[in-house]
């Protein structure tokens, strides 16, 4: 079960809001983000009804199966980019998610994290401007014993196993606050690099409706993903690709 006390216990300073179900935990902490409000903010939900992915996609949220969760919180200048952001987050996960489960994840740029060959995890970073401030959500969905998925998800999806969702939940924020808190040096890159499932990899991209062939080479500072398409170097900063096989 979820509990308030005990994330709140983990997380000294972060105001936390727990949910049975909601319609999103990423749109109720934009819902909260209004002139006043106490930031970081930690919304955690059993279940989403309308939970949202990348790209206008949904999020399976079944109740009680997995974590849904989202932080809000005001970034330093630096990392102002979604990207950077994204790429922080990712590494926050995928840290957490090895230091609870017993699973060794990937990451396929740009966030989505792989465990076992199946996505176990997604992340939607998105940014509210309140008043004069910039404030970023970062909403993470884990699978964590969702062992049915729908048709259109299931045969790529996959859940980590079962795991005290308030510990993941307050290692997932930790980590997060301290990236985000010193972005200059950029400590999350390597681990980043590390698990990239992609780097070296051929890979397929849509460029203005057309699908157009690279080789993944690097990530770079931001985030951004350096490709090399018949001898030009090109970053991509947001988007989908796939790894061609
Ligand atoms: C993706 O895979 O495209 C991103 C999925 C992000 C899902 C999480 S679940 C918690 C938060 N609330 C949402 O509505 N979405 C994010």
């Amino acid at each position: 079960m979820l509990s308030k006390e005990k994330i709140e216990k983990l997380l000294l300073g972060v105001d936390v809001s727990i949910y049975k179900n909601i319609d999103s935990t990423n749109t109720e902490a934009k819902r909260r983000t209004g002139v006043g409000e106490k930031m970081p903010l930690l919304i955690c939900a059993e279940g989403q009804s309308a939970g949202r992915g990348r790209l206008g996609r949904s999020f399976y949220s079944p109740d009680g199966t997995g974590l849904y969760m989202s932080l809000a919180f005001a970034p330093k200048a630096e990392i102002a980019e979604a990207v950077s952001v994204t790429s922080a987050a990712a590494v926050a996960v995928a840290e957490a998610i090895e230091e609870f489960c017993d699973v060794d994840c990937k990451i396929k740029w740009v966030n989505d994290i792989y465990a076992g060959g199946r996505k176990v995890c997604g992340i939607l970073a998105e940014a509210v401007t309140c008043g004069e401030q910039n404030i970023i959500v970062v909403g993470v969905g884990v699978n964590c014993t969702t062992e049915i998925f729908p048709d259109d998800i299931k045969n790529r999806a996959g859940s980590v196993g079962k795991v005290d969702r308030n510990l993941l939940a307050a290692s997932i924020t930790r980590r997060l606050l301290k990236y985000t808190e010193n972005p200059g040096d950029r400590s999350w890159l390597e681990f980043y690099r590390s698990r990239s499932m992609v780097l070296g990899e051929d890979i397929t991209y849509i460029e203005n409706g057309i699908s157009r062939n690279a080789k993944a080479i690097d990530i770079d500072r931001n985030g951004g993903l350096v490709i090399c398409e018949n001898g030009e170097i090109k970053t991509l900063s947001t988007g989908e690709i796939s790894v061609r096989l």
